[in-house]
């Protein structure tokens, strides 16, 4: 995939006009995680050096078109300031006069963080007039928010009508690794995919059975396809809707020559608490009255194996319930097992999603993996294969 990159652009005195994703998580005022202010910095640190003038884009929760002062984005101008060490303004408005005048006074190298996008009705509407409105702020749309590319909105993908437009260095980064594991990928290819539901995973499965050799799952959707297989699942978190989904999405997997690997043995209990009395077991042994919330060490054993035998490996959701000790054994384990081979420079490795991140960092094992996605949503709409419409038009044609 060829893209216009904001290196392509001669930008000294241009007023850049950055799309970012600022939407972190925060408690009290103060970020809890910096990791995507921490990967921005390498757009802004290039803009500043060439001399242009940098307006950030960007939502904050979901305000639904509603000025919400709990979502405003006045909060983070002296966190930026102090994570970039460059000078950051705020303006209080993302259109308008208001912000006309800040942006005018703004000198070349400057950053104003203009005001959550979608307090305006427009933004999610992806609206033409309130596109135009943004763009008219800037020279250069530049794109740094593949986390939320996935959002067809104004200052995603309508914008992109009215300006030149580029991927910035994040997203271009995001989408190299992205487009390796899934689209030009060293194999065998291995995914991971962990979750409580195959209902919200239905298109990332079927996508990834085409594409991959193995595919391991875990976590209440692993439950399902082992019940759909005849087996016993006791108190386990199952969908039994599911269970001709899952029969289709096996059937499939054999007749592409995806190998689907499911848990041989659980880790079971009666009440899902910490360090809850627990016991392993083959799954044709589950006892009615307990459930299955990790993988045992047999299976372990046996996605090791094919992790060792993987050239790449993308992950998506934890194994396990790894929220609560020592459930997160399983996925530890596997984790580990991803992060050694990477580290030993056998494969590349790519993790995301809300959940993974959280897993993976809980394992500590999460630096060694060779990219791990800013995105959530975004991620797993990749993983399913669809178009994003904030990378469409990034697109060279
Ligand atoms: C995210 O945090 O995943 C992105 O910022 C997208 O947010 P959204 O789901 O509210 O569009």
């Amino acid at each position: 995939m060829d893209f216009n990159k904001l290196k392509d652009f001669d930008i000294s005195g241009k007023t850049i006009l950055l799309r970012a994703d600022l939407n972190v998580p925060k408690y009290n005022n103060k970020v809890t995680d910096t990791t995507r202010i921490d990967r921005l910095r390498p757009t802004i640190e290039y803009l500043n050096k060439h001399g242009a003038k940098i307006l950030i884009l960007s939502h904050y929760g979901r305000p639904e078109g509603e000025e919400n002062p709990e979502m405003s984005l006045a909060f983070l101008a002296s966190i930026l300031e102090k994570q970039w060490s460059i000078p950051v303004k705020f303006s209080p408005q993302c259109i308008g006069n208001i912000a006309k005048d800040i942006t005018a006074q703004a000198n070349n190298g400057e950053v104003t963080l203009l005001e959550n996008v979608r307090f305006h009705k427009g933004e999610k509407a992806n609206d033409e007039q309130f596109a135009k409105k943004l763009a008219s702020l800037g020279d250069i749309y530049v794109n740094d928010a593949f986390s939320a590319s996935h959002r067809a909105h104004a200052s995603t993908a309508r914008i992109t009508q009215y300006l030149p437009s580029a991927a910035g260095l994040l997203m271009e980064e995001e989408l190299n690794a992205l487009n390796k594991a899934l689209e030009t990928p060293e194999k065998p290819l291995l995914a991971v995919t962990g979750g409580s539901k195959i209902a919200t995973k239905l298109g990332v499965l079927e996508n990834l059975i085409e594409k991959v050799d193995f595919l391991v799952l875990g976590g209440g959707m692993a439950n399902t396809f082992l019940y759909a297989k005849g087996i016993s699942m006791g108190k386990s978190l199952y969908e039994k809707n599911m269970k001709k989904t899952a029969l289709c999405i096996m059937e499939k997997a054999k007749e592409v020559g995806c190998e689907i690997i499911l848990p041989k043995d659980v880790i079971v209990v009666s009440d899902l608490k910490q360090d809850a009395e627990h016991e392993r077991v083959n799954v044709n042994n589950i006892p009615d009255n307990k459930m299955a919330i990790d993988i045992g060490n047999q299976t372990i054993s046996y996605i090791c194996k094919k992790i060792e035998e993987s050239k790449t490996i993308v992950w998506n959701g934890p194994l396990g319930v790894f929220e609560i000790k020592p459930f997160d054994s399983g996925t530890n384990q596997v984790a580990n097992a991803v992060a050694k081979h990477t580290k030993s420079g056998n494969c590349i490795s790519i993790a995301g999603g809300g959940d993974t991140v959280a897993a993976l960092e809980n394992s500590r094992s999460i630096d060694s993996f060779s990219y791990i996605s800013t995105a959530g949503g975004a991620f797993l709409e990749w993983l399913e294969g669809k178009d994003l419409p904030g990378v469409i038009p990034l697109i060279k044609r």
